[in-house]
């Protein structure tokens, strides 16, 4: 038993049991701040806290303090290697007062970041009793020693740091679950998940909810990959149709022949291969939405059949006189200037008045830095459950990289690069050579406009910029946000938001 309950500890413990209940999605933040407590309360110059990977068997530096915190988050120790290796395989705690005699050290870290330990505490870190990593303290101050108090303590703060790691793994996975399961659910129907977090597409989707309770044809507009489809499907969930069809062509993926039978229908006997009656889509949509991709590529000898339907809500099948009657909302999309092909005589331009009612712009993703991070996150969750890997996160040099690059295919090449990322990827972070970006300065050939723009430049100089000064006040948060001026719990969204990691 504790010899005597000291009171700053005591009310050390109380504080950092309430952070545990009220902050678990920040782990990071969270076991860094009780290994500065601990270090802080048992008087050591520095101190580790390390985390089983058990794939690799072996043990990685989670969070490092003090004056060669950073060198040794290079290192991972071998399982049973070293002190820690000990702790971790034995599942026991350890006092060395005598760090230079004893066999276990490993000196190999201690030379190489030119710090070499006289005394350590190492205790287990300890889930169902099972060992997930160990906190290690170096050198206690004014050459004392560790003591069996001392050892008590921390075995009790191991225990919290623990909890902390349980709640955040057992709080990850169910966000994972259920992420998964609403990603079943739309599946079953076709539909995505739609992630947004930038002020920008914030206001369309806001915009979408008033838009989606009329029967107006909306006509989107942006470039390849910004995600023209999932708004189209968001128009039809949010609308009064979300329980009928949506119905998705893509005017270029078929082929021109084609397109009028597959659209309208077709009876038997009307050409070569109609051996019997078809359904087109537009009759598989009525009640609900048809959506059609690529408009600019629709044939001029469609578009007078279209304009009657949008007009009339009627159509002939192919090879028949009589008129079929549907209830459908019209939503289009393209990627092509089309005014410009009104212009040349490509387009119709009574049709395209009729589309373009409410014409909506996607911005490209270079424009919206913001939802970077979170479609980010949003893909490796997907992929690291599809390649059964245990990624954490991506580091900030990954993340940096990220943001300052120019995704000429916006979130369709951000969603390739990161499954590509999640299948060559070995770390437990991913890394900025996993991302295979080439990120060479990228104009815009229309707008003349900078890849990098300001507002991904400024996120970038954030990140670098909080970092520095997280690393000058050793990770402590509560020191940090007094030297930026902001408020701790400003700090901590920032950190959780911008990805900041301790790498
Ligand atoms: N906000 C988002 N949230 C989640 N995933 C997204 C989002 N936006 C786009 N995606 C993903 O990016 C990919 C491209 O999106 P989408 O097909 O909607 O783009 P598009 O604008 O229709 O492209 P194209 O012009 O090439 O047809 C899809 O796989 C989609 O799931
Ligand atoms: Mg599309």
């Amino acid at each position: 038993m504790l010899s005597k309950i000291d009171k700053t500890k005591f009310n050390t413990l109380i504080e950092i049991s309430a952070l545990i209940n009220s902050d678990y999605r920040n782990i990071h933040a969270l076991l860094t701040q009780i290994l500065e407590s601990a270090s802080r309360l048992c008087q050591s110059e520095a101190a580790s806290l390390l985390l089983v990977n058990h794939i690799r068997q072996e043990l990685y530096f989670e969070v490092a303090l003090g004056s060669k915190g950073s060198a040794v988050k290079n290192f991972t120790v071998k399982f049973g290697e070293g002190i820690a290796g000990w702790v971790a395989a034995h599942n026991k705690s350890i006092i060395v007062n005598d760090v230079e005699n004893e066999k276990l050290h490993l000196k190999k870290i201690a030379v190489l970041v030119n710090y070499p330990p006289k005394t350590m505490l190492a205790v287990p870190l300890r889930l169902k009793n099972e060992c997930i990593g160990v906190i290690e303290l170096l050198n206690k101050k004014d050459n004392m020693v560790f003591s069996r108090d001392d050892c008590e303590w921390l075995e009790i703060f191991a225990n919290q740091a623990a909890l902390a790691i349980g709640n955040a793994r057992n709080f990850e996975s169910v966000q994972d679950e259920i992420q998964s399961l609403k990603q079943e659910l739309h599946k079953d129907k076709g539909y995505h998940v739609f992630i947004a977090k930038s002020p920008v597409i914030k206001e369309k989707l806001e915009m979408i909810e008033r838009v989606a309770k009329t029967d107006s044809s909306v006509l989107l507009l942006g470039e390849s990959g910004v995600g023209k489809e999932l708004f189209a499907e968001q128009i039809h969930l949010k609308s009064p149709r979300a329980d009928n069809p949506f119905v998705r062509v893509n005017c270029a993926a078929i082929p021109e022949g084609l397109l009028e039978s597959e659209l309208f229908g077709h009876i038997k006997g009307a050409f070569t291969n109609a051996i019997s009656d078809r359904k087109g889509r537009f009759e598989a949509a009525d009640s609900g939405t048809v959506f059609l991709d690529e408009i600019g590529d629709l044939p001029l000898s469609l578009q007078a059949k279209l304009l009657r339907v949008i007009q009339q809500k009627t159509f002939e099948k192919v090879g028949s006189d009589s008129s079929v009657k549907v209830d459908v909302r019209i939503l289009t999309a393209t990627n092509k200037d089309i005014e410009s092909l009104v212009e040349k005589g490509e387009f119709r331009s009574d049709l395209y008045y009729r589309l373009n009612v409410l014409p909506i712009y996607i911005p490209p993703l270079r424009q919206r830095p913001e939802d970077i991070p979170e479609l980010a996150d949003f893909f490796l969750k997907k992929y690291r459950a599809e390649t059964k890997k245990q990624f954490s996160g991506f580091s900030n040099e990954a993340m940096e990289e990220m943001l300052s690059y120019s995704w000429p295919g916006n979130v369709r090449e951000l969603q390739n690069c990161i499954e590509r990322a999640c299948v060559i990827g070995k770390n437990d972070w991913i890394q900025k050579a996993d991302l295979f970006i080439k990120n060479t300065p990228y104009l815009d050939e229309q707008s003349g406009e900078s890849g990098r723009n300001l507002k991904a430049a400024l996120t970038v100089f954030k990140i670098h910029y909080i970092q520095q000064i997280l690393k000058e006040n050793h990770w402590n948060q509560t020191e940090t946000a007094k030297a930026l001026d902001i408020q701790r719990t400003y700090l901590s969204r920032l950190i959780r938001e911008l990805s900041i990691k301790e790498n």
